[in-house]
Parts: structure tokens; sequence; C-alpha cells
């Protein structure tokens, strides 16, 4: 039974590390030397999912004072103010969770909040595609795409570690179900 405990405790710690490796993931760090990245099959699907929900939304709530082309063009005679997601300076000088705040909250008089239509992952979809409007950006990897990544390959860990320790015990419960119909050895 102890040996279960033990089990236990290492699920516990390995948790406890994977926790602070995704901190360190948010700040850019790469996965430490030594630790290759488990494979795991892509999340394709959903991804794309995802950017063809922005490109919807983005026709249909954006576009109309941020412009098809995505330069605020149509929409600077009424809102001086409005950015140019075209600009490499622009896109350089926000970063993904300041766009994020200002989709979901809005910003100045002119930018209406969206977060009564988005969720969180259709919101980040959307900074995604407003990134994609800028020149690549090949020396800052995106940091939600890797924190994305990152936290896909931890969730599929884990299940694979849930899905050990509840054969072990089982396993362990066995064990002591067959060791109760013996008798106890003596002292
Ligand atoms: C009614 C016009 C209007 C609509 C519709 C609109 N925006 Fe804006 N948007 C603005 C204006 C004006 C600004 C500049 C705000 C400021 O800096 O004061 C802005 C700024 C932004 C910014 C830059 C925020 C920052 O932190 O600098 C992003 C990103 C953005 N909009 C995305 C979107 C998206 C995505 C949609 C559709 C869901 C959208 N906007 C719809 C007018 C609009």
């Amino acid at each position: 039974m102890p040996f279960v405990f033990v089990i236990r405790f290492l699920v516990l710690v390995w948790g406890l590390c994977q926790f602070v490796g995704v901190g360190a993931g948010t700040r850019g760090a790469k996965p430490g030397p030594g630790k290759p990245a488990p494979h795991v099959t892509p999340a394709a699907a959903p991804r794309d999912e995802q950017r063809a929900f922005a490109a919807r939304f983005y026709q249909r709530r954006c576009a109309s004072c941020h412009g098809d082309d995505f330069t605020g063009g149509e929409g600077r005679a009424l809102h001086p103010e409005i950015p140019d997601f075209t600009s490499a300076a622009w896109q350089k000088s926000r970063s993904d969770a300041q766009l994020l705040v200002s989709i979901l909250d809005g910003k100045g008089k002119g930018m209406p909040p969206q977060h009564h239509r988005l969720n969180r992952d259709q919101a980040r979809a959307l900074v995604a595609y407003v990134r994609r409007a800028g020149p690549p950006r090949p020396a800052a990897p995106a940091v939600l795409d890797d924190f994305e990544r990152r936290f896909a390959e931890l969730q599929q860990q884990l299940e694979e570690l849930r899905e050990q320790y509840r054969r072990l015990v089982e396993a362990a419960a066995k064990q002591e179900a067959k060791g109760a119909n013996k008798p106890a050895p003596g002292p």
C-alpha cells in the first residue's frame, strides 16, 4: 500500500514541475536540453476552424472600420486613431496580451468591446488573425501559439499519467484484496 503513496507523491511532484514549466513557457523559454518534446499529433483541425471563425467574424464585425485590407483606411475618416494592422512598426508596438484586452474590452472611443460575442479562444484567434495581417515576424515567435502548443502537450502528458496512475491504483487494490484473503503473517 505505501507503494501507492509513493506514486501519488511522484505524480504530485511531476505536476508541480510541469506547472513551473508552463510559467517558463509563457516567457518564451525553450524546452530544456535533453528533454525532447514528446510526439503530439498537431491539433490541425481545431486551429483551422479557429482561423476560419476569425476570418468570418472579422468580415462581419471588424472590416467596416479596419478595412478588408487591414489598413484601417475605411474607418480612418471617422476614427483618426485607428491603427494600420499591416504596419510592422504598429505590430511591434503591441503585445498579444494588449491586443486581446483591446478586442475583448474595447479601446478609446472608437473600438467597441466584443467580450459578449467572443470566448477567450475566439478572441485569441482574432489576435492571431490581426497578427497575420502584418509582415511575418520571424524574430518574435508568437508566444501565444507556443504557449498553446505546449499546453496541449502537457494536457496529453497529464492524461497519460492519470491513466497510468489509475491502472496502478487498480493493481494495488487487487494485490491488497489478495493479501486480505491470506492469514496475516505472525510477527
Ligand atoms: C466602430 C469601428 C470599429 C470596429 C467595428 C472595430 N474596431 Fe478595432 N479599433 C477601432 C479604433 C478607432 C481603434 C483605435 C482605438 C484607440 O487606439 O483609441 C481600434 C483598435 C483596434 C486594435 C488595436 C488595439 C490596441 O491595443 O492598440 C485592435 C487589435 C482592434 N481594433 C481589433 C478589432 C477587431 C478584431 C474588431 C472586430 C471584432 C474590431 N477591432 C472592430 C475601431 C473599430
